[in-house]
This record gives C-alpha cells, sequence and structure tokens, in this order.
C-alpha cells in the first residue's frame, strides 16, 4: 500500500506515520506546510525507514503542487489529516482554519478524485456534533451542530467529503474522534499545556467553571482507529472513534496536579471561551461492532505516559514554547479576567 498522509509532522498525524512505518510494509509520503504545530522533531525515527518514507514540504491550499503529488505518487489512499487543529485559534483568527479545513479538504477530494484514488480517510472530530446533554453520547446519525469556527469548517469538510462520495464515488470514509492526548501533542490544548505549565510552576488556566465534559481517547488508540477505517470500513460511512472517558476539565488538571506533585494553588480559574460546548460524549459502538476495534490504553495510564513524555522531553517542549507561542500565549490568556473560583 502507497499512502498519502496530510498533516503528518502534526500530534495525531506523526503518531499515525510512526505506528505504520513500524508496523507495516507501507509506503508513507507525508505533505505537510509545518506551521507552528508541525514539527519534523515528531518524526526522527521515520529515517529508519529507507526507501519506504517520504516528506514533501508543501501547503495543501496549492492545487498544482497537490495535483502533481497525487499524480506523481499514485498512492493507494489519502488520510487527511491536516488542519488547523485549535478551537482558541479558530477563535482569535478564523480565516486560516476556513480557508485550510475546508477549501484544503476541497483541493485534496478533487486531486482524488481526478486520479482514481482508491480510498481517502477524512481525520473529523466529534466537536462537529455539539454539545450534548447527559446522558446523550453521539451516533453518526446525530445532528450536526458546531460552534465554534474550528467544529464549523470541520463539519463543512465532512459534509464536502460526503458529497464527493455521493456525487463522484470517490471512496471516501469518515471519522469522528474525541479529544487525544498523548505525547507529541501542541502544548495549546488541555492536557498538554497543563502538563507543561505544572511542570515550570506556571499557573494552570481554566475556563469558566471547569466542569465542562470531554471524552479522552490516547492518540495511539485513535490512530489504531483510523487502521481500522482504513482498512475495513464502509465506504461513504462515518465512524466514530471514542475513548470510553468522560471526565471534568478540573478533574483532569487536579490529576496533572497530582501526577506532578504540585499544588492546587497553581489553578487560575480564568474568562471562559466564547461558544464553549458543555459536554462531547461519543459512541464508538459502529467502529468496534464492525471491526473489532475499541480502545486499549485507560486514562490513568495514558496520563501517566504522556507527563513522563513531557518531563523528559524538555528541550522539546521550550522549542516549541519558544517564539511565536509565547505571543500566542500572551493574546489567549493575557486579556482573561481572573474570577473567582
Ligand atoms: P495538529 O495541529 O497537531 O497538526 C496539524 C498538522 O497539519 C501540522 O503538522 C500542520 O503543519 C499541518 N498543516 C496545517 N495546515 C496545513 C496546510 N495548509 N497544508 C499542509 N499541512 C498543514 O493537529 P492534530 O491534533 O494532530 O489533529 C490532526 C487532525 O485530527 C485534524 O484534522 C483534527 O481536526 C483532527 N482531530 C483532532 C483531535 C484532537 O484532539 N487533537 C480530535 C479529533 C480529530
Ligand atoms: P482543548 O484541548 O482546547 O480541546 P477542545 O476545545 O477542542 O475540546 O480544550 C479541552 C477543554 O479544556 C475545553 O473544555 C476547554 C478547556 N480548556 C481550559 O479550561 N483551559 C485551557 O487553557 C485550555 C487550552 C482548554
Amino acid at each position: 500500500m502507497n499512502l498519502l498522509v496530510t498533516g503528518g509532522a502534526g500530534f495525531i498525524g506523526s503518531a499515525f506515520v510512526r505506528m505504520i512505518l513500524a508496523e507495516t510494509d507501507w509506503r508513507v509520503v507525508n505533505l505537510d506546510k509545518l506551521t507552528y504545530a508541525g514539527n519534523l522533531e515528531n518524526l526522527t525515527g521515520a529515517e529508519a525507514f529507507p526507501g519506504r518514507y517520504r516528506f514533501v514540504h508543501g501547503d495543501i491550499l496549492d492545487d498544482a503542487a497537490v495535483d502533481a503529488l497525487v499524480e506523481e505518487e499514485g498512492p493507494d489512499a489519502i488520510v487527511h489529516f491536516a488542519a488547523e487543529s485549535h478551537v482558541d485559534r479558530s477563535i482569535l483568527s478564523p480565516e486560516p482554519v476556513i480557508q485550510t479545513n475546508f477549501r484544503g479538504t476541497f483541493v485534496l477530494l478533487e486531486a482524488a478524485r481526478r486520479r482514481g484514488v482508491g480510498r481517502f480517510v477524512h481525520v473529523s472530530t466529534d466537536e462537529v456534533y455539539g454539545s450534548l446533554a447527559p446522558p446523550l453520547a453521539a451516533t453518526e446519525e446525530f445532528a450536526l451542530n458546531p460552534s465554534s469556527p474550528y467544529s464549523a469548517s470541520k463539519a463543512a469538510s465532512d459534509l464536502l467529503a460526503r458529497s464527493y462520495f455521493v456525487t463522484f464515488k470517490l471512496p471516501v470514509v469518515i471519522t469522528r474522534a474525541s479529544n487525544n492526548y498523548g505525547p507529541y501533542q501542541f502544548p495549546e490544548k488541555l492536557i498538554p499545556l497543563m502538563i507543561a505549565n505544572a511542570l515550570e510552576d506556571r499557573k494552570l488556566p481554566v475556563y469558566g467553571d471547569g466542569l465542562q465534559v470531554r471524552d479522552w481517547l490516547y492518540v495511539d488508540d485513535h490512530c489504531r482507529g483510523i487502521r481500522a477505517v482504513l482498512e475495513k470500513g464502509r465506504v461513504g460511512e462515518i465512524y466514530n472513534i471514542g475513548g470510553n472517558r468522560s471526565l471534568p476539565n478540573l478533574e483532569v488538571v487536579e490529576r496533572v496536579l497530582e501526577a506532578t506533585g504540585k499544588p492546587r494553588s497553581l489553578i487560575e480559574y480564568v474568562k471562559d471561551r466564547p461558544g464553549h460546548d458543555r459536554r462531547y460524549a461519543l459512541s464508538s459502538e459502529k467502529l468496534e461492532r464492525e471491526t473489532g476495534w475499541s480502545p486499549r490504553v485507560d486514562f490513568e495510564t495514558g496520563l501517566k505516559r504522556t507527563i513522563d513524555w513531557y518531563r523528559s522531553h524538555g528541550e522539546w517542549v521550550s522549542r516549541v514554547r519558544s517564539g511565536a507561542y509565547r505571543s500566542y500565549y500572551d493574546r489567549n490568556y493575557g486579556g482573561r479576567a481572573v474570577v473567582p473560583g
């Protein structure tokens, strides 16, 4: 199998590339723009697979370059991760989110259609279902009800991908995963940000009352789910991939403090995120039934592994937290008045 992966230098994409190189004899071509979130250090092991791995520095918005690459490589399948993936950034600057997530998906779908690519896995998110009151857990039939520019751009790209299946018979499959965590995650998302701040004795900024609920999925379980869909998913179908572990944010933060041996006084309640979804919950029953997949890494094990990784990769953390990261941090957190918890 010859795979074209987009966004393979990011958090989940790099875990997927590492997994495929280690566990199969497939060839992987990784197309990535190396935005602030893309980092070739995430893929240092890939050189150990000469002939099976190629990195292409490029933008999925560049129609001609994408077309030429798909023509040249003739991939059997495209696994599409590349995205602007952060809700807070999508609130601060929606434009690149809409461009990359929606138009970028369009460019890839067009190239795949022209070349007749055998499978297109579109990697999406449970955030497209919006906030769900307990005890609801979204199945693939739930209505799309996105709240942020990020989740709206993902919902729009899901619909576009689906239309390419219905109209052009492009063999599209869509995955929708819950919140991921694990090594190499950019420290803008909840878990790596809290770990990195705690390890440096910085404040841990909790939005609103901290009682928003997310379902946590260890990144390797997500990647195994994507591989299951790539190999066994039915074309035209959507597959949820959830961690089956719902926790309020505050509890996640408290566990990070406990595991790093830091005091609760580091918690700082800050002004809530606008449009903040209260609760995500996902049923992965379809994926489990059709492919035999289930999550293997429980939250306690996954969190410990993740904290150990951040502890032992201090240089990676300080490199990604220097420069532009600081101005992002000030922009996102600087103006947030502290509210009593
Ligand atoms: P990430 O932000 O860590 O990585 C995104 C990657 O895409 C980076 O390597 C970046 O350089 C690349 N990229 C961005 N714009 C590009 C462009 N125009 N052209 C080429 N490459 C570009 O993201 P992630 O957390 O690894 O998420 C990967 C995918 O999984 C995204 O589609 C996201 O919506 C989806 N997803 C993420 C989560 C999560 O919890 N992180 C959960 C469900 C689904
Ligand atoms: P995040 O990791 O940004 O993922 P998403 O918004 O896509 O679910 O945030 C996870 C949850 O943590 C979300 O409810 C927002 C909250 N959060 C904070 O309370 N403080 C923070 O600094 C961040 C980044 C997130």
